[in-house]
C-alpha cells in the first residue's frame, strides 16, 4: 500500500500569504510534500485567479467579490500585508502566473485545484479552467475537486479522462452515487466530522480529509493508511508520517 501523501493547503499557508507565489515556494522549500492544493476563480474579465475566499477583505486591501473586478483591478491590491509587513505588495496571482511558475521550478508534484463555486457561479469557469491546463502541456499530475458536485460534473463531461473529488463538509448520499458512477474517485471531507468516523473510512480507501493540522489526528489519518491528508502544517506531516 501507498504511504499517506501529503497536500499543502493553499502552498505553506503558516510561512506566507496563503495562496501567493512566496506561500508556493516555500511549500515546495518541504520536498517530502506529494501535492500542492490551489483555489481558482474567475475575473469580471473572465481570468482565472487563485485566491481563497471570494471575498477580497480577509486577505487583501481590497472589498467586495473577486468576480466583480478585472485582473488587473486584482493585481494592483496587497495580498501580503495582511499576513505580515514583510510580505506588503504581493500580488493575488493569475492562474497563468502560477503555472508558469511551476514550469520554471520543474514541479514534479501533484497539482489539486479547488474551483470555488460553492458560494458563486462562475458560468463556463470548467471549460477555462481545462483550456488553461492544455494551454501549458503540464506534464505532473493535476486534480480537480471542488464543493459543488455540478462543477464536477460538469468536469467529467468535459473530459471524461480527468481525476476529479469531491470536497464535503458532511457525508452526502449524492458523493457515493458519483464515486460509483465514476464522475469522481476521492472523497475529501471535512477533517471536524471525519475524525469521529476514522475508524469507518479508514475501511474506505478513497479518502483524503482537510484540514488535518493537529498532531494527534495526523498520526490517525497514517495509521490508517488513508490515501491523503490535506494539511497547513508542512513539516510536522513530513515528520510524523516518518514516524509511523
Ligand atoms: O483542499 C481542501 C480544502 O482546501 C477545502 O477547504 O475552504 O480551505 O478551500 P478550503
Ligand atoms: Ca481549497
Amino acid at each position: 500500500m501507498m504511504e499517506t501523501q501529503i497536500f499543502a493547503h493553499r502552498g505553506a499557508r503558516r510561512k506566507a500569504p496563503e495562496n501567493t507565489i512566496p506561500a508556493y515556494l516555500k511549500a515546495l522549500e518541504t520536498e517530502e510534500i506529494d501535492g500542492l492544493e490551489i483555489d481558482v476563480h474567475l475575473t469580471k474579465d473572465n481570468q482565472l485567479v487563485v485566491i481563497h475566499d471570494e471575498k477580497l477583505e480577509r486577505t487583501t486591501n481590497g472589498h467586495g467579490l473577486v468576480g466583480d473586478y478585472t485582473l488587473a483591478e486584482l493585481q494592483a491590491l496587497d495580498a501580503g500585508s495582511y499576513f505580515s509587513p514583510e510580505f506588503a505588495g504581493t500580488k493575488i496571482p493569475s492562474l497563468d502566473e502560477v503555472l508558469t511558475f511551476l514550469q520554471v521550478q520543474h514541479f514534479h508534484k501533484i497539482l489539486l485545484i479547488e474551483v470555488k463555486t460553492d458560494h458563486v457561479e462562475y458560468p463556463g469557469i470548467e471549460q477555462r479552467l481545462l483550456d488553461k491546463i492544455a494551454e501549458y502541456h503540464v506534464t505532473y499530475p493535476v486534480i480537480y475537486q471542488s464543493f459543488n458536485l455540478d462543477t464536477l460534473q460538469r468536469l467529467h463531461d468535459l473530459d471524461d479522462t480527468l481525476a476529479i473529488d469531491a470536497l464535503t463538509y458532511t457525508p452526502r448520499w449524492r458523493l457515493w452515487k458519483l464515486q460509483r458512477q465514476r464522475v469522481i474517485e476521492y472523497i475529501h471531507p471535512d477533517n471536524r466530522w471525519f475524525m469521529n468516523k476514522i475508524y469507518w473510512w479508514g475501511k474506505h480507501p478513497r479518502t483524503r480529509p482537510w484540514t488535518v493540522n493537529k498532531k494527534a489526528e495526523m498520526r490517525k489519518v497514517f495509521q490508517a493508511k488513508l490515501p491523503g491528508i490535506i494539511t497547513d502544517e508542512l513539516d510536522l506531516a513530513v515528520q510524523l508520517r516518518k514516524e509511523i
